[in-house]
């Protein structure tokens, strides 16, 4: 019947503090006409994952017109997330080698250095705010090191991106927050300066790498620099809220946790099932391009399509019970990272650095729980990323 459609407002505190119930009530019906836009969320993994593997029916190019516009940080200029093939192919080529599984492996021991030192300090003073203490720095510290950023400019570096970030909570229809106009300005500027140094001294890091590609004139300058502010958005507050999202579970399911304080191996399952579960990226979007049907729902051309991730990661009809967090869940075939040519680009990096984030701490801390599990955690403010603005835990 159709007064029995969901209604779904993802402004709703009450839907950001605990999406999961409306997304079961999403994916018992077809996907949802969302009113005064033309757009469509879709919530079935079956649904999702058609969405998210046809590039040629689904673009990921939206005009800036559109509701849930792309933020403009990059003054135009394409990003690999924004684009389709042929340029996407092209963008995403240049930057692959420096993501395989080898390269990124060779990170583990700085990461792991990073990451003790950030304990350490956390030790020294006796209490632990996981946000701010260690979630919210450990990956900026990672890009900012493989840009070859100075470490004293790495704090007002996560600042910015924060506030970029932050910004994509405004309603579509409400002009974007000067702080964040201002945000994007500096990050920008900063950059900038950063490419012309690099172009007179060359070093071992990746700005210098791209710029070498630039000189066969494969990316151009503005390119270049797109690329840079996608990967500190994209590589920042996401890894921060697996760290986050994945240890309030754990915390909350205490099983579990001493679990994986026995069986250490199970670290790599336990990481995919945190993605799964509670998925640091909820959403994403595409436009379609021409006339089709999702889910017995006919949509025309332009329609924007909100895919939403997070609800197909717990579809019961692809992960036997989706519910419960399961750290030895096999198979796992999670859509967290998204799937098709723009499946994270970032994903083995991410994956790296959560396992030695989360070895690290339960190392360190045997006795680590919720400072006060009688608290309900807040959550930050961006659309389709889900994180915890603070946890207090006790160690
Ligand atoms: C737990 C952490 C992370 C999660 C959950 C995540 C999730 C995602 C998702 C869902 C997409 C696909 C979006 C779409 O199809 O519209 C994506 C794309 C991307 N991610 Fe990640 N990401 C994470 C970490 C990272 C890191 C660490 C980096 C880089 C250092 C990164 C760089 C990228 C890039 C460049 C793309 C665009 C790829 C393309 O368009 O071909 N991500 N990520």
């Amino acid at each position: 019947m159709e007064s029995d459609a969901p209604v779904f407002n993802p402004f709703d505190p009450e839907v950001r503090a605990n999406p999961y119930p409306h997304y079961v009530r999403l994916r018992q019906f077809p996907p949802l006409k969302l009113p005064m836009v033309s757009a469509l969320l879709v919530s079935r993994y079956d649904d999702v994952e058609r969405v998210l593997t046809d590039s040629d029916l689904f673009s990921n190019h939206r005009p800036q017109n559109t509701p849930f516009r792309q933020l403009d940080l990059t003054a135009g200029a394409a990003t690999m997330l924004g684009a389709d093939p042929p340029v996407h192919t092209r963008l995403r080529q240049l930057v692959s080698r420096d993501f395989t599984p080898r390269r990124v492996s060779a990170m583990a021991p700085r990461i792991r250095q990073v990451a003790g030192e950030l304990l350490d300090r956390v030790e020294a003073g006796g209490a632990f705010e996981l946000m701010a203490d260690f979630a919210n720095e450990l990956p900026v510290l990672v890009i900012a090191e493989m840009l070859g950023i100075p470490t004293e400019r790495h704090r007002e570096f996560k600042a910015w991106s924060n506030t970029i970030v932050a910004s994509s909570a405004v309603p579509p229809y409400m002009p974007r927050p000067p702080e964040a106009i201002e945000a994007t300005a500096a990050l920008r500027d900063y950059l900038a300066g950063e490419i012309e140094r690099r172009r007179h001294s060359p070093g071992a890091d990746l700005i210098s790498a791209l710029i070498a590609s630039q000189a066969a004139e494969v990316l151009t300058p503005g390119e270049l620099l797109a690329f840079l502010i996608l990967l500190l958005m994209a590589g920042n507050e996401t890894t921060t809220n697996l760290i986050g999202n994945g240890m309030l579970a754990l915390l909350r399911h205490p099983d579990q946790l001493a679990r994986l304080r026995r069986e250490p191996p199970l670290m790599e399952s336990a990481i995919e099932e945190m993605l799964r579960f509670d998925s640091p990226v909820q959403g994403a979007i595409r436009l379609a391009r021409r006339r089709t049907e999702i889910g017995g729902v006919e949509i025309e051309p332009g329609t924007l399509v909100v895919v939403m991730l997070a609800a197909a990661n717990r579809d019961p009809s692809h992960f036997a019970r989706p519910d419960e967090f399961d750290i030895a869940r096999d198979p796992n075939e999670h859509l967290a990272f998204g799937r098709g040519i723009h499946f994270c680009l970032g994903a083995q990096l991410a994956r790296l650095e959560g396992s030695i984030a989360f070895s690290a701490m339960l190392e360190r801390f045997p006795n680590l729980a919720l400072a006060d599990a009688s608290v309900r955690p807040g959550y930050r403010g961006s659309l389709f990323l889900r994180g915890l603005s603070a946890l207090p835990l006790s160690i």
